[in-house]
């Protein structure tokens, strides 16, 4: 947990920031392992005594120490490359609670899923009736079955930013539920392809469950149509992930909540017998890691009757793309005292030293003293895992805390070794 000490100090997951920092450098993210723990078990108590199995979607943060913990607790995994099923599997996630998802699998890709473990994976989502018999060649020709579940489009409009928006009928993402028929004509074409669950995700970052229910309620009924269609039950029922968390203006409903919808769902609708599958990424780790950076320098600037203040700091839109891309909004707060109260201080435009205009934090209240450290706050997810070398500047560096201690240190290549590598010689 993100908290200040009796002195102001940021301290995460027990373990005060500014001597870690001083240790390791800056850009660095920090994240609580505890807490990802807690989170996982939380989740984990909304489904009640119904079977079940959170896919933690890798993507949203794929470090091993992560993984391994989040293993730990139980969790399977989602993923969405050869790479990332390669590291889930080596992090300990068992094989029969990997799920893979993703529109265009390369043929190794689903080689290495058909090949893992005695049966493969979990399921693989086909996420197109053209994936199909893709997915039956490759069977065929490693001589293995393959799981399949089919990734079905509620064409749903989620609330949410645009690009995070999955579910509705332009997206490139799962099989419309009108191609239903379609889907289940390619699977009576494939021997070696068993369909053994659905699957749907509409979105990311959501803050009410509506949309969520609906797509279950969707879903649902499909599930006994594939089942009378293909004469074989279903094992599972996936409802993707999209569990939105709290980046400062408040979020209503807890991740616990949605599992706790779909659970009642699939009750009422009798369908006890399908494992409930769920796949966050979210908000499993987002407020649980911060993105912490020093300040180079101010910058000050009067163009016309307006004063502009820019705090410069050595993190950048490649350690943290969100902002960029999607006018994500983080909460900034300096790192060694509290911020100032409200009207209080002065509001300074944090920026990073990467060379584009939308390389910008934007206006966080800051002390009039001059601060020496920042704390970029709920930066666990989709931080580090979209971090890119952009500009020759080093990926950040990675803390991982556990019982107030630094447990383990994930430390980039350096900037010489970037050169090497650039000049071709490494
Ligand atoms: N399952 C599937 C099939 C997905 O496409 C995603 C996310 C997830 C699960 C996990 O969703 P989550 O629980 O994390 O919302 N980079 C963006 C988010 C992209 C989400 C892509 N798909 C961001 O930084 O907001």
């Amino acid at each position: 947990m993100f908290e200040r000490d009796k002195e102001g100090r940021a301290v995460l997951g027990g373990a005060p920031l500014d001597p870690i920092l001083d240790e390791v450098g800056t850009p660095a993210y920090v994240y609580d392992l505890d807490a990802i723990r807690r989170e996982a078990r939380e989740l984990g108590e909304g489904f009640g005594e119904a079977r079940h199995l959170v896919a933690y979607a890798v993507k949203a943060n794929s470090a091993g120490p992560i993984l391994r913990a989040l293993a730990a607790e139980g969790c399977g995994a989602d993923v969405v490359s050869g790479a990332e099923l390669a590291l889930a599997l080596a992090s300990g996630i068992a094989v029969d609670d990997i799920v893979y998802s993703g529109v265009a699998k390369r043929d190794e890709e689903i080689d290495l899923a058909l090949s893992s473990g005695e049966k493969g994976i979990l399921a693989i989502q086909a996420e197109s009736v053209e994936e199909i018999p893709r997915i039956e060649a490759r069977a065929r020709a490693k001589g293995k079955r393959a799981r399949v579940s089919l990734r079905i489009n509620p064409g749903i409009e989620a609330e949410t930013h645009a690009y995070i928006a999955t579910g509705h009928d332009e997206a490139k993402f799962g099989i419309p539920k009108a191609e239903l028929e379609r889907a289940i004509d390619a699977l009576r074409a494939a021997p070696n392809v068993d369909l053994v669950g659905l699957s749907s995700h509409v979105g990311s970052q959501l803050t009410s469950t509506d949309a969520y229910v609906t797509a279950a309620q969707m879903l649902l009924p499909l599930a006994t149509v594939c089942e009378a269609a293909l004469e074989r039950g279903l094992s599972f029922i996936d409802f993707g992930g999209g569990f939105g968390i709290d980046y400062g203006p408040g979020c209503p409903v807890r991740p616990r909540d949605f599992a706790a919808r779909i659970t009642e769902l699939c009750r009422t609708a009798r369908r006890d017998d399908l494992r409930i599958v769920v796949e966050p990424g979210r908000s499993m780790v987002a407020s649980h890691g911060v993105l912490c950076a020093s300040v180079i320098m101010e910058k000050r600037a009067q163009p016309g009757d307006q004063v502009r203040e820019w705090l410069m700091v050595d993190a950048g839109m490649n350690d943290l793309l969100r902002p960029a891309l999607y006018q994500a909004f983080h909460r900034i707060e300096p790192l060694e005292t509290l911020p100032p109260p409200l009207g209080e201080g002065r509001v300074m435009r944090v920026v990073g030293p990467v060379c584009e205009s939308s390389d910008d934090f934007g206006n966080h209240a800051m002390p009039l003293a001059p601060v020496r450290r920042v704390v970029i706050r709920d930066a666990g997810a989709y931080g580090f895992t979209m971090a890119s070398e952009y500009n020759g500047r080093a990926l950040p560096t990675e803390v991982f805390l556990e019982r107030g201690r630094v447990a383990q240190t994930i430390v980039p290549r350096s900037p010489a070794q970037w050169v090497a590598e650039r000049l071709g010689r490494s």
